[in-house]
C-alpha cells in the first residue's frame, strides 16, 4: 500500500505519469466519471481549508466515488480527548482512501501509521502539503512543456508556506532549476530544506528581500500569504504584514511569459489588477489540483498491493525539539528520527534537526 505523505514518496516518472493522467481527465472527462464506483474517501480536517477539502471532495465525486468526513475537528472525537492514531484506525475501517489535514507538523505520517487504508497529506502544519504541489506541477508543466532552464521565486512566507517546502522538494529532482529566495528575514526558508534537499540536489539558489529586484530574472514567480495562524503572536504578524504585494506595475517588470502562481487564498499579496493579465495562472492552479487529486486517488487506489517502501526510522531515545511537531502532542508516540544523506539526524514525522 502506497500513502502520499511527502511529494518524494513518488518517483519522478511517477509524478509524470499522475500528470499525463490528469491531462487525460482534462481531455476525456467522461472517461473517468465512474471509476471509483463503490469506493469511499474520507476528508479529516483539522484545519480550516476550502480549496484542499472541496477540490478533494469533488475529485471524488467526478469519480463516481463517495466522499464522508469532517471540516471542524471541534466536531470529531478529539474533542472528548480521542488520539489521533485511534481516529485514523477507526476511519480507516470505514473508507478506501483518506486525506488529512491537521495542524500539528509531522501528523500526516503518524496517521498513516495506523489508518489501514492510503492517507494522502492534504497539509501537515508548516511541513508539507504534497497533493498543492501536484496541482503547481502540473501549471507549470502545461504552461512550460517541462521543468528545465527555470528560474523560479518564491516570495513571502517561505518559513512557514508548507506549499512552497512541497514544491521545491519536487523541483529539486529536476536539474537545472535555479530558485531565487524572496522573503524578510524572519520568513526566511527552513534550514532543514537549503541543508537537506536543496544540498543534496545541488539546487542553486540566492536569497534576497526585494521582489522588484528579483522579478525580472523569473520564469515562475511563486507568490504566497504570510502564514498568520503559525505566529505566535500578533505583534510579530503585523510587522510582515503588506511586506509584498505583486501589483499590474510590478508585472510589468517581468518577462512576457513569467507565469504567477499562488496556492490561495490570497490576502494582499496579489492586486486584483494582475487577475485580467494572462501570466497570471493562480485560478488555472486551482482547477488543475481538482484532476491531479483525480488521478492521484486513481494512482494510490491501483498500488493498494504495493510494499510500502521501508523509511528505516529509528527509535533512539531522543524526543524532537520541535515543539509544533505531533511527535510532541501525542503521548502514544514513539519518537522516531532518520539520518539524511549529509549525516544529518532529523525528526522522522517532522524533518526538524536534532541539534
Ligand atoms: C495553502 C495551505 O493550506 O497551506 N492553501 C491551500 O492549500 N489552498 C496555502 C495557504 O493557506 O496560505
Amino acid at each position: 500500500m502506497r500513502n502520499l505523505i511527502d511529494i518524494t514518496d513518488l518517483t519522478t516518472d511517477e509524478l509524470q505519469g499522475i500528470m499525463d493522467v490528469a491531462c487525460d481527465i482534462i481531455a476525456h472527462p467522461d472517461d473517468y466519471s465512474e471509476r471509483c464506483r463503490g469506493k469511499i474517501l474520507a476528508t479529516l480536517f483539522f484545519e480550516p481549508s476550502t480549496r484542499t477539502r472541496l477540490s478533494f471532495e469533488a475529485a471524488m465525486c467526478d469519480l463516481g466515488g463517495k466522499v464522508i468526513g469532517f471540516s471542524d475537528a471541534g466536531n470529531s472525537s478529539t474533542v472528548k480527548g480521542e488520539s489521533l492514531a485511534d481516529t485514523a484506525r477507526v476511519i480507516g475501517s470505514y473508507v478506501s482512501i483518506i486525506a488529512m489535514r491537521h495542524p500539528k507538523d509531522g501528523a500526516a505520517y503518524h496517521a498513516s501509521r495506523y489508518a489501514g487504508v492510503p492517507l494522502i497529506n492534504a497539509g501537515d502544519g508548516g511541513h508539507c502539503h504534497p497533493t498543492h504541489t501536484l496541482a503547481d506541477m502540473l501549471t507549470i508543466y502545461r504552461a512550460k512543456g517541462g521543468f528545465d532552464k527555470l528560474t523560479v521565486g518564491f516570495c513571502g512566507d517561505l518559513k512557514y508556506g508548507r506549499t512552497v517546502h512541497s514544491l521545491l522538494a519536487a523541483l529539486a529532482r529536476y536539474g537545472g532549476v535555479k530558485v531565487v529566495l524572496i522573503s524578510p528575514e524572519q520568513l526566511k526558508l527552513p534550514d532543514y530544506i537549503k541543508t537537506g534537499l536543496m544540498a543534496e540536489a545541488g539546487m542553486p539558489y540566492k536569497e534576497v528581500d526585494s521582489l522588484e529586484n528579483a522579478i525580472p530574472d523569473l520564469d515562475v514567480l511563486y507568490m504566497t500569504r504570510i502564514q498568520r495562524e503559525r505566529f505566535l503572536n500578533d505583534t510579530a504578524y503585523a510587522d510582515l504584514e503588506d511586506k509584498y504585494m505583486l501589483t499590474a506595475a510590478k508585472m510589468a517588470l517581468a518577462k512576457d511569459d513569467c507565469i504567477v502562481l499562488h496556492p490561495l487564498p490570497r490576502v494582499t499579496e496579489i492586486d486584483v489588477d494582475v487577475d485580467p493579465d494572462p501570466r497570471a495562472k493562480y485560478f488555472e492552479q486551482v482547477s488543475n489540483g481538482k484532476v491531479m487529486r483525480m488521478a492521484l486517488i486513481l494512482f494510490l487506489l491501483s498500488h493498494l498491493n504495493d510494499d510500502a517502501p521501508d523509511p528505516s526510522f529509528e527509535d533512539r531515545g531522543l524526543f524532537c525539539g520541535n515543539h509544533r511537531c505531533v511527535a510532541n502532542e501525542e503521548r502514544s508516540i514513539v519518537p522516531l528520527f532518520k539520518k539524511t544523506r549529509d549525516g544529518k539526524l532529523v525528526c522522522a514525522y517532522c524533518e526538524a534537526e536534532v541539534k
